[in-house]
């Protein structure tokens, strides 16, 4: 092996890092990146990279955008620092909030800002179980969301988050947290059963746990439009539609959680307008700012408003806040980067690209170590099998998932393996055709490379 660089030691001795083996990765030592430009970064080497994940699903306009700069540096220079306690504000988060407003894909009162998806996402639990006190129904407060799904890792959205290493040993989830199936068809889909019929499957369970759980004790579901670390899984077309009846019909609300298909993932501003559905509130975060500065946000309809004022009269303050929730410069980067995707078109630019980038993801469905090629817009997900015809995943010991990263890093582009063995593609919105073929020219040659070794190592035998 060869040696660490300097910097990687001292990382290794420095930091802890989420989401890898601990153990592991004091041999292996970090990826250091140094700068990027447009969909690039690059090492300490100098050695370009397309960054096929943008980051953790969020640099949408890349990387080195001056207008972005020049938008975080002037508000610096003017007001560096205002929080939004006790009746202060500012500028940059009332003119953000009113262009959120403007641009929500369903009726919004207000909006709450906050610093990440995490803290976005419990604040929607806090807001629920606020709500429902208010509207004198303490018992009706369950959350549900789904198995696989990803949430963040705050201990209300690590709860509702449905992925065993977000709750192994760290005492999650908490009581009043429950998930129900998970939309993909490819893996929980019954032998013969059409997409369509699934969703009617998926919808009747649902509605079969609420009533058993008691509908008076349910509050709210929660959903990605597209799920992302649980595996970049696409529900069929129907499940919204029939997942929110069941919602209505027991008072239910619920919550998009828009922090990765929140603006132009998907080719439409807000995942439920690909997906059809009318949630009731919704998170953003990452894309808001294109992840130039952390901002997030709790997209609040009338209705929690209202039950807002009723306990804020009760109890004589709304008890929550974050110091730097709605900070004025990554509200003013976010706005900046929100007039970016109207004026250059980058969300309709999305819906032109994204067949392209179906078409070259989805040819891997032919490739010997991919059992399921899936994905919308510019989002897709390659999920790897040792059996393609029985579907058999690989053993997680085996690390399948994570060669095609390091095969993929050696061939410059940056991807991620997530929920398993699933590579990750979703890269900066403003990829251009020509880079897509490349990251996908590259993509191929880590999946053969990867093949040679799984053959190597014999790890396709039954
Ligand atoms: C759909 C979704 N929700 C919430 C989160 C949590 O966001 P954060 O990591 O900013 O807390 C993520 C993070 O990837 C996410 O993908």
């Amino acid at each position: 092996m060869a040696p660490l660089s300097n910097l990687a030691a001292r990382d290794i001795e420095t930091l802890v890092h989420p989401y890898i083996d601990l153990a592991r990765f004091r041999e292996t030592g970090p990826l250091v990146l140094e700068r990027g430009q447009g969909i690039y970064v690059y090492d300490r080497n100098g050695k370009p990279y397309i960054e096929g994940m943008s980051g953790l699903w969020c640099t949408a306009l890349g990387y080195g955008n001056e207008e972005l700069v020049e938008a975080a540096a002037a508000q610096m220079r003017k007001l560096s620092f205002a929080h939004l306690f006790s009746g202060r504000s500012h500028d940059p988060a009332i003119e953000l909030a009113e262009k959120l407003k403007e641009l929500a894909p369903v009726p919004v009162s207000k909006v709450f800002f906050c610093n990440s998806g995490s803290e976005a996402n419990d604040t929607q639990v806090k807001l629920v179980w606020y709500f429902n006190n208010a509207r004198g129904r303490p018992r009706k407060k369950k959350i549900v969301s789904q198995l696989k799904a990803y949430h963040g890792v705050t201990i209300a959205a690590a709860s509702m988050t449905g992925l065993p290493a977000n709750h192994r040993d760290f005492d999650l989830p908490l009581p009043g947290f429950l998930h129900a199936g998970c939309p993909h068809h490819y893996r929980f889909g019954k032998d013969g059963e059409s997409d369509e019929d699934f969703a009617t499957r998926l919808a009747y369970e649902l509605d079969a746990l609420i009533l058993a759980e008691g509908p008076d004790t349910v509050a709210a579901f929660i959903a990605e439009p597209v799920m992302g670390a649980g595996g970049v899984i696409v529900p069929p077309a129907t499940y919204f539609e029939k997942i929110m009846a069941v919602c209505e019909k027991h008072d239910v609300l619920m919550i998009s959680d828009e922090v990765i298909c929140g603006f132009g993932r998907l080719g439409a501003n807000f995942g439920c307008q690909k997906l059809n559905f009318t949630p009731h509130t919704l998170s953003v975060a990452k894309a808001l700012s294109s992840a130039y500065l952390p901002i997030a946000g709790v997209m609040i309809p009338e209705i929690l408003y209202q039950a807002l004022l009723d306990e804020s009269k009760k109890i004589g303050v709304f008890g929550h806040g974050f110091t730097y929730g709605g900070h004025p410069v990554a509200a003013a980067v976010a706005l900046k980067a929100i007039e970016i995707y109207g004026r250059d078109g980058i969300i309709a630019k999305v819906a032109q690209k994204a067949p392209q980038f179906q078409v070259r993801l989805k040819a891997f469905a032919a490739h010997p170590l991919v059992g399921e090629a899936r994905g919308l817009g510019l989002i897709g997900g390659l999920e790897l099998v040792a059996d393609k015809g029985t579907k058999r995943s690989f053993a997680a010991t085996h690390g399948v998932g994570s060669r095609v990263v390091q095969f993929a890093e050696a061939e410059g582009l940056i991807v991620r393996a997530v929920g398993g063995d699933v590579i990750a593609i979703s890269p900066p919105l403003i990829i251009s055709e020509s880079e897509i073929d490349e990251l996908f020219d590259r993509l191929g040659r880590a999946l053969d490379r990867t093949l040679d070794w799984v053959t190597r190592e014999g790890l396709t035998l039954p």
